[in-house]
C-alpha cells in the first residue's frame, strides 16, 4: 500500500478552520477535529497552515501522547519536490552539493592516510634500524 502524496496546492487548500491541515516531518496530518482539544490553542496552529509547521511544533517540545495522536490524523507524505521546501529537503541540500561534500570528504580521507603512512614508515625506520645496530 503506498502512502498518498500531498501537493503543496492541496496543503492551501486545506488551510481553513472548517478543513486543517499541518505539515510536520515531511507528513501532512488533518487536524479539524483536534483543533477545537489542542492544549496550545487554535492559533497557533492556525499560523502554521500552508507551511511547514515542523520547527514551531518541535520548538514547543511536544510529549510523546501529543506525537501519538498524529497517528490517527495522517493524511499522507508531502511531495518530495514541491514548491515549498521542508526541513529536512533543503538541510540535506541539493544532491549536486552532496556530491560535492562527498568528494571533498574522500579528498580528507585522503589527507589522513598520508602522514599516517609517513609516520607508520618513520616508526618502522626507527625499529629497524635500532634493531641493527
Ligand atoms: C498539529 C499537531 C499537533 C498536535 C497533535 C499537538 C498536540 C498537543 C498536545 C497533546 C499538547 C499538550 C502538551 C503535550 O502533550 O505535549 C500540546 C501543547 C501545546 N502545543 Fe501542540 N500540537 C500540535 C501542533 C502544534 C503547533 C503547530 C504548535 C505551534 C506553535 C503547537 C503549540 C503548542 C503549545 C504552545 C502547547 C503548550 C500549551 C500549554 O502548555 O499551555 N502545537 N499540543
Amino acid at each position: 500500500m503506498s502512502a498518498k502524496i500531498v501537493t503543496y496546492e492541496e496543503l492551501k487548500a486545506n488551510s481553513t478552520k472548517e478543513q486543517l491541515w499541518v505539515l510536520l516531518h515531511e507528513k501532512v496530518y488533518n487536524v479539524t477535529k483536534f483543533i477545537d482539544e489542542h492544549p496550545g490553542g487554535d492559533e497557533v496552529i492556525l499560523a502554521e497552515t500552508g507551511k511547514d509547521a515542523t520547527e514551531a511544533f518541535e520548538d514547543v517540545g511536544h510529549s510523546d501522547e501529543a506525537r501519538a495522536l498524529l497517528a490517527d490524523m495522517l493524511v499522507g507524505d508531502f511531495e518530495k519536490d514541491g514548491v515549498l521546501k521542508v526541513k529536512s529537503a533543503t538541510k540535506s541540500s541539493s544532491s549536486s552539493s552532496s556530491a560535492v561534500n562527498s568528494a571533498v570528504q574522500q579528498g580528507s580521507n585522503m589527507m589522513y592516510f598520508v602522514p599516517l603512512g609517513l609516520l607508520g614508515a618513520y616508526f618502522a625506520w626507527r625499529f629497524y634500524s635500532s634493531g641493527s645496530l
